[in-house]
């Protein structure tokens, strides 16, 4: 990470951004004329009802699932807290986000499999961890 001589300003009053017990940064930033510059990136998650909940998360060393649930996102239960077990994360991705976010991988599609409601844009929102160029993603929660 780039530290710009040590000069920050953001929407944080200046302030560097936070680091978590294992050394990751809980933000991400760049370096723009010589200052850091503290960043965010909003997450819509869509209900059957047309809903749209727009956050603006802060903190990426999170998945999406804890986003959902911190916001009280219905349909959003993640009873298993993320161990990827109950499937009550499930999402389906705005299929213009596949790319950027991926497949599921091969303990998650197990999951999955057991859900009627998979459809090829599925995901379990615990499983994806929120990154920089998720700004803007768009999920759909089941029914
Ligand atoms: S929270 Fe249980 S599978 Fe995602």
């Amino acid at each position: 990470m780039n530290f710009c001589d040590g000069h920050w300003s953001s929407h944080r009053g200046g302030q560097p951004p936070l680091a978590t017990a294992g050394g990751d940064w809980m933000a991400s930033g760049a370096c723009v004329d010589g200052n850091y510059i503290f960043m965010s990136i909003t997450v819509t998650f869509i209900q059957q009802s047309g809903d749209e909940q727009t956050i603006q998360v802060e903190n990426l060393a999170q998945s999406l699932m804890e986003v959902g649930r911190n916001h009280s996102v219905p349909g959003i239960a993640a009873d298993c807290g993320g161990a990827c077990a109950c499937a009550t994360c499930h999402v389906h991705v705005d299929p213009a986000w596949m790319d950027a976010v991926g497949p599921s991988n091969p303990i998650e599609t197990e999951m999955l499999d057991l859900n009627t409601e998979m459809t090829e844009t599925s995901r379990l929102a615990c499983q994806i961890e929120l990154r920089e160029d998720f700004d803007g993603l768009r999920v759909t929660v089941p029914a």
